[in-house]
Parts: structure tokens; sequence; C-alpha cells
């Protein structure tokens, strides 16, 4: 199929190369030219483990191009996929300036029957909106040319953005029209050889719903396991064996119950308050929901608080060594991460930061942490550790996991080690004669 994907963000750039993986012809389109010159010379804007291979690949078999005129790329077109970024309005609801802004382009640039896809996340009704922008654009070139407006919301997640596009458990189509859907379907077909992915036809707002619901499912899972955790340590229960106990239950499942410094990321803080906001729209007070962000809000200082209560509210002269910036591993994505937070805090209070991140550190100097004072950023882990009078562990990246502990407890003043992704085991860290401080358990 000869495909289209508008926005080359990070859903726009994994969805088109892993298309033009399957043999499909596709174009991805973004009105940044020096992103697109780049993207043609095989340098990729984002981190994420594979993809740059699968882009050369494609790039070099001309299964995937790149430009930055969507009117050109438009004509004999099968299908086009919306991927630019919704991102969060003042009110917490999610801004379509940009989804409409395209569509509006569609309308004034397709010359052949076309197929629409949402793919950006956005709220229900949008593909609503989308299906009357184009037409209005149509109706004033006075041209009936049909197209089809679909819901495809993406569920990758950063860092296994490519095998969880290659070999997805499910894909969520919403269409109007049986005929609309067996192309999809046809469209989606070599993904499901390997596994036992679903391919879900419903309509089209049942499915701009289900990728909110998928999100704020996954956080309030987060979030009620971060309760959770705070209640553990007050009443002197440990979260980490609490977890397993009712991880076992099939019915609860293993899976997103780790409790932490507070969830991050693009996706979750922005889609818990669009979907509480919708509820607003709608006359309804969606109080868990709303919930589910404030324990948030409150979990990504849960670290710093134990820092206070340890070394007390006034941290001038005391330096911390901070392991892990992003949002989560694999990602040098800082969106809303826990460590920016945290060491704010810390540096509000007098406190100077040596911060390491295997990626991330370009991301926190360049714009997360930028203009904040006092914070050195440090070539290795153990080189962020010396003369720290405490590590703080905020990302659960794998070099992270089995440290040298030796060195650990060499380089830092005093042998103290917060950990906001409980990466150790309790006894073992007080055998070795650290102090250890991790979410939901008393020391
Ligand atoms: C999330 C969803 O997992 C994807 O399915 C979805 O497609 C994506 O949002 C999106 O809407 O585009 P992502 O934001 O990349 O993906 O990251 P996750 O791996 O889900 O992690 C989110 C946050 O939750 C991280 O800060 C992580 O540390 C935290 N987390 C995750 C926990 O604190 N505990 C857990 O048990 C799991």
């Amino acid at each position: 199929m000869k495909i289209t994907v508008i926005g080359t963000g990070y859903v726009g750039l994994v969805s088109g190369t892993c298309f033009a993986e399957m043999g499909n012809k596709v174009t991805c389109i973004d009105v940044d030219t020096n992103k697109i010159q780049k993207l043609e010379e095989g340098i990729i804007p984002i981190y994420e483990p594979g993809l740059e291979v699968m882009v050369k690949r494609n790039y070099e078999r001309n299964t995937l191009k790149f430009s930055t005129k969507l009117s050109e790329n438009l004509g004999g077109c099968d299908i086009a996929f919306i991927a630019v970024g919704t991102p969060m309005g003042d009110d917490g609801s999610a801004d379509l300036k940009y989804v409409l802004q395209v569509a509006k382009e569609i309308g004034q640039n397709m010359t052949t029957p076309l197929i629409v896809v949402d793919k950006s996340t956005v709220p229900v009704g949008t593909a609503d909106k989308v299906r009357a922008q184009i037409k209005e654009e149509l109706d004033k070139r006075g041209v009936d040319i049909h197209f089809d407006v679909v819901s495809n919301p993406e569920f990758l997640k950063e860092g296994d953005a490519i095998s969880d596009f290659m070999k997805p458990d499910r894909v969520v189509i919403g269409a109007d029209s049986d005929e609309t859907a067996e192309i999809m379907r046809t469209l989606y077909s070599p993904f499901f050889r390997s596994g036992s992915a679903r391919l879900i036809v419903m309509d089209v707002r049942s499915a701009e719903m289900t990728k909110y619901v998928a999100n704020a499912m996954l956080a309030t899972k987060i979030s009620f396991m971060n309760e959770i955790s705070n209640i553990c340590e007050l009443v002197g229960a440990d979260v980490n064996d609490v977890r397993i106990g009712i991880g076992s239950d099939s019915r609860i499942g293993y899976s997103f119950i780790y409790p932490g410094a507070g969830y991050g990321g693009s996706c979750f803080p922005k889609d818990v308050k669009a979907l509480h906001r919708t509820a607003k729209e709608y006359g309804f007070d969606a109080e868990l929901i709303g919930s589910v962000e404030s324990v948030n809000d409150k979990q990504k200082l849960v670290i710093a608080k134990k820092v206070v209560k340890r070394f007390g509210e006034d941290l001038s002269g005391k330096t911390f060594a901070i392991w892990g910036l992003s949002f989560k591993p694999d990602t040098d994505d800082m969106r809303e991460a826990p460590a920016i937070y945290i060491i704010k805090d810390l540096v509000s209070r007098g406190a100077k930061i040596k911060a390491y991140d295997p990626k991330a550190m370009h991301e926190a100097q360049e714009c997360y942490l930028k203009g904040v004072q006092n914070i050195t950023y440090c070539n290795s882990k153990y080189e962020a550790i010396v003369d720290a009078d405490a590590m703080l562990l905020l990302t659960d990246w794998k070099e992270f996991r089995i440290p040298d502990f030796e060195e650990l407890k060499a380089q830092l003043k005093t042998p103290i080690v917060f950990d906001g992704r409980n990466q150790y085991n309790d006894k073992m860290m007080q055998e070795q004669g650290f102090e250890y401080f991790q979410i939901g358990k008393q020391p």
C-alpha cells in the first residue's frame, strides 16, 4: 500500500518505519525541515533501540521516504496517518490545533480517494471534527472525493516501540464502514503472523476512548500501588512482598504494580488529565481519575521527603548523586520525570547535585533542568557518587541494577542510598553497611 504519515515524532516515525519494513511504500512528512534533512542523512531525532537501523534499511531500499510537502504526497496514496502532537492545553484538555490543521491540508490537497487515520491520541469526537474539516475544504474546492476517517490508537511503549509495533498485543481499529475496516485489516495482517495478537474492530468513538482508558487504567494501577506503598511504610509492612502476594492472583497480575517515584512520560500524565477533563465537559466529576493524578503528583516528591527526613530541611553543604534522569529506562525522554521535581526540590533547599543518566543528560541540560543551579553532570555513575552524601536512584536503568557496591560505599561520603525504584535487596544492603531507604518499606 502507499502510505503517508504526517508528523514524524515518536509515534509517526516508528509507525511509518514499521509499515515500510512490511514492504509498504511510506512517506513520512514533517513541517520541520531540519528534522527531515537529518532523517534523510540517517540521523534519528529520538533514542529508540532498533529504530535507526530500520530507518536506514528502508530508506536505502526506497520503502521509506521523508518530505516536508504534504501536498505532493497525497495523490495516489491509500492511507494517510495523522500522527502530529496533541499537547496539553492550559485546562488539561488535548489541544487539537495541529490535528485539525493537518485535516485542513488534507482536504485542500487530496486528489484521490483516501482513508485518513487518527493515530495521535485524541479525545472522543475528534474523528468527527477531522471529517468535518476535510469535508469543508473539499466543498470549498467544489470537489467530491471519497474519504473515510478511522481511529487507530497507538499502544507502543518508549524503549520497546519497535517490538510493540511489530508484534502487537492488539490493534484497535475504529471504523464506521466494513469496507474501510477490511483495508485496515489487510494493512495490519502481516503483523499478526507471528503471535496471538488480535485485531479488534469497533466504532470510532469506542476506539478513541479505548486509548485513554488503557492509559488511565495502567496509571491507576501505579497510583494505587504507590498509595499502598505509603500505607505499608506506616504499618510496618513490606510493599515488595505485598506486590508479589497480590500479583499472584491472575485476576490482578504482576505487571504495572511496581511502586516507585511516580509515573512520568508524555502519555500517562497527559492522558489521565485529558480523560478527567473530557468527563468534566460532559458534566461528570471523575473522582477516581482525578485522584490517580494527585496521588502521582505527591509520589514524585516522596524520595525528596525521605532525604529531608534524614538530612533536615536545610540541605546546604550537602551533595547528592542522582542515578537516572529519564522518566523510565531505555529512553532519553524526561517529560514529567520524577527526577525534575526531586532535583529542583533538593536544590531549592541548598543541596548540590551530581547527576548521571546513560541517555538523558543532554535533555536535562538543554531543556528540563536548564537554568537550575548547582547541578554537575557526570560521565559515569561512579563519577557521580564521589564525595556525595547519598545516592538517589531515580530510574531503573539496567546498568544500576548490580553496581559495584564496594565502590559505591568507598566513594560516597556516607554510605546512604535512597532507592526510588526498589532495585536492591534491603538485607543485602544492610549487610554491606548501607543505610538503605526504599519505597514502601521502613528502613
Ligand atoms: C505508556 C503505555 O504503557 C503504552 O501502552 C502507551 O502506548 C503509551 O504510554 C502511549 O500512550 O503512547 P510509556 O509512557 O512509554 O507507555 O511508558 P511506560 O512503560 O508505560 O511507563 C510509564 C511510567 O510508569 C514510567 O514512569 C514508569 O516508571 C512508571 N511505572 C510503570 C511504574 O511506576 N510502575 C510500574 O509498575 C510500571
